[in-house]
């Protein structure tokens, strides 16, 4: 036998062993899940995976818009926020001589929207996702959304400008 030769038939004996009881362990897999159904590794994560889809489905079918929780409602207060002290600071800040504000005296401004019913809204200035916390900072500093915006930076305060935007998201409906 010439030198190495037998390394050789040891290496392919080796790869013939490593082969067999890759087959073996397949085979048993497969006999595994023949044996019951249920063991069938794929249809449990399947039927497991379906089963949780439904259940998204049935919620989803079964609760009514008004049965979730009102995200809106829960991010005003998380701002601390107070509506009803809004329209003071609104008359404050002059907010008025630009927009017509419903409940905010002397606000019939033209210069920018009116706010009517902006919780209804679904952008503000047609940039942000109008939630309370998106429009606590427009309210702060419109320019770093919309730099050529004709609405000023008004030092607005972070507390004002929340009670501020809880009002304008009580606002519903047509004007
Ligand atoms: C000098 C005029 C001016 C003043 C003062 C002003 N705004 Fe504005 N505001 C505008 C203009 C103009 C826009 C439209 C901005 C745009 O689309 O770029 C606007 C947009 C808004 C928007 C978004 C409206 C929409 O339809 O998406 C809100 C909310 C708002 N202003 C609230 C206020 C509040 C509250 C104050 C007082 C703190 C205030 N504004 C003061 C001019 C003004």
């Amino acid at each position: 036998m010439p030198d190495g030769a037998e390394h050789r038939t040891f290496g392919k004996a080796g790869l013939g062993l490593v082969t067999v009881g890759a087959l073996a362990a397949t085979a048993s897999v497969v006999a595994w899940s023949l044996a019951s159904p249920s063991n069938d590794p794929v249809g449990a994560m399947v039927s497991r995976v379906g089963a949780g889809w439904e259940r998204l489905t049935q919620w989803y079918a079964g609760n009514p818009v008004a049965d979730r929780p009102n995200w809106s409602a829960m991010q005003v207060k998380l701002l601390d926020a107070q509506s009803d002290r809004g329209p003071d600071a609104m008359v404050r800040y002059g907010c008025g001589a630009c927009h017509v504000i419903p409940g905010v005296a002397g606000a019939r401004g033209t210069v920018g929207p009116s706010l009517a019913g902006f919780a209804d809204r679904a952008y503000i200035a047609g940039i942000l996702t109008n939630a309370p916390g998106n429009l606590q900072r427009w309210l702060i500093d419109p320019p770093l959304f919309a730099p050529d915006t004709a609405m000023p930076d008004m030092s607005v305060t972070e507390a004002d400008a929340a009670d501020m935007a809880a009002y304008l998201l009580s606002l519903t409906g047509a004007p």
